[in-house]
């Protein structure tokens, strides 16, 4: 028998004497008999001590027990129907390993701004614990994803000479007697390099804004990982990310059903994530804003509000193509049948959540990149290794980023991104 045993493995061990090492969320006690509701991130565990059975010292230790306490309990796993996990311990001892007092998150309601200033402790309650393994799901999801389809992970630079979306928001860092290096918004210039050596790659890590907005869909560091492909074009881009998304949702909802049960999510508006999504280009979506009252004209990106409006309209996520190109990235492909337009795509997100997918067929032409370039006013000499992917054997190619913070809080159906990531970094968070 190992030393201790995880709870989530007691079901298997019904009958047998265990130890269990976890701590306190709650005790009670009529006297003789008392429960402690303790938990261990594998899962919730309520351990029974009667008097009679257990020794003094641990009948003491008992009267010691608080919020956070942390301790060894050993006991003989019992089924009990009701009870989480189907079990519990019949305690025969308890030892005291770490006592707590006065953990500063109690069971009664405690306002955002004083959770996120504990936000070290308060990733131990139970809704927080569920957001964090769905997040681990999402991970694992997007991994096997590209795995199984046998791209190649392609590891980015943070550190970076050349600004990747736009120049507003970059963080820049001093880099020795190299001058100004940025926080990477994207590792999508690397990846289309990648891309002509290995044909489907992707990358995946933190990226980083300097975003000075508010919102709730809004961190300065977030996660995101993008895909590249060789031979692809806009349409099999927007194939892939349904595919894509299709494959995530599923794999949450077959294996974090408990995780989304106590986050009480609604799983039914999930359960219709299948391709295909519907698609509607930037142009016609623009009409329909209007004719549902949203006064948005042609050429002006589409803020939160109208993202919302419009996903409302469908039961899965819906793909907007064909944006004009002045609220676009530089990179991205002229549409030849509209050259006002490129050939682009964001992911709207059903139920509020807005954008999870940006994406584009890349600019493979090398006059018309480096004229972009130019017309954006970016340092020219920084995209030389780019513009060299484009003299060297072009090819048509695509890709998208998908941010994991806004997918995790759309699964979850939580209304904030802050709660997706464990150490959340916006304009006013740097701590802890
Ligand atoms: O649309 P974005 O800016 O696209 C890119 O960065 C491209 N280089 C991707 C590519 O084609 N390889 O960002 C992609 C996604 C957004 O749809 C959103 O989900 C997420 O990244 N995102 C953010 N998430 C949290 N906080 C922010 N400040 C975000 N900015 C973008
Ligand atoms: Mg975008």
């Amino acid at each position: 028998m190992p030393d201790f045993h995880r709870i989530a493995a007691l079901p298997q061990l019904v009958g047998q004497t265990v130890a269990v090492r976890g701590w306190v969320m709650t005790t009670r006690s009529s006297g003789k008999i008392a429960f402690v509701a303790l938990r261990d991130g594998t899962g919730y565990l309520q351990a029974v001590l009667s008097r009679q059975e257990v020794p003094d010292a641990a009948w003491e230790a008992l009267g010691k027990l608080a919020q956070e306490t942390s301790l060894e309990v050993t006991g003989v796993v019992r089924a009990d129907r009701r009870a989480p996990g189907g079990v519990e311990l019949q305690a025969s001892d308890l030892t005291i390993i770490g006592p707590s007092h006065d953990f500063p998150i109690t069971p009664k309601e405690h306002g955002t701004a004083f959770l996120f200033e504990h936000r070290h402790l308060w990733l131990r309650s139970r809704r927080q614990v569920a957001i964090a393994r769905v997040r681990h799901e999402v991970v694992q999801a997007i991994r096997d994803f590209f795995y199984e389809r046998d791209f190649i992970l392609v590891d980015t630079p943070i550190l970076t000479g050349s600004i990747g979306e736009a120049a507003g928001n970059l963080f820049a860092v001093e880099y020795f007697d190299l001058g100004t290096a940025y926080l990477a918004q994207t590792g999508q210039l690397y990846v289309e390099a990648a891309a002509a050596a290995l044909g489907k790659v992707y990358c995946f890590g933190p990226t980083f804004r300097a975003e000075k907005s508010k919102t709730r869909r809004h961190l300065t560091e977030f996660w995101m990982v993008e895909p590249e492909v060789a031979w692809n074009d806009s349409n099999d881009n927007m194939k892939l990310q349904e595919e894509f998304v299709s494959y995530v949702v599923a794999r949450c909802l077959e294996r974090r059903r408990p995780e989304l049960a106590e986050l009480e999510r609604d799983m039914r508006p999930l359960e219709a994530i299948r391709p295909p999504f519907p698609r509607i280009s930037y142009t016609d979506a623009v009409e329909k804003l209007g004719a549902l009252g949203s006064g948005i004209e042609w050429g002006r990106d589409l803020g939160g509000d109208a993202e919302t409006l419009l996903a409302k309209q469908y039961d899965r996520p819906v793909l907007v193509y064909n944006y004009p190109k002045q609220v676009k990235a530089f990179y991205m492909k002229e549409n030849a049948a509209d050259p006002r337009t490129v050939l682009n795509n964001d992911m709207l997100a059903p139920e509020g959540y807005g954008e999870i997918i940006g994406g584009s067929q890349r600019e493979d032409d090398h006059d018309k990149l480096l004229a972009r370039i130019r017309e954006e006013k970016l340092p020219e000499d920084a995209y030389s290794w780019y513009l060299d992917l484009r003299k060297y054997g072009t090819f048509v190619h695509s890709g998208f980023g998908l941010g994991v913070e806004r997918t995790v809080a759309w699964i979850c159906g939580i209304p904030h991104i802050r709660e997706a990531i464990a150490f959340p970094r916006t304009l006013y968070k740097l701590w802890p």
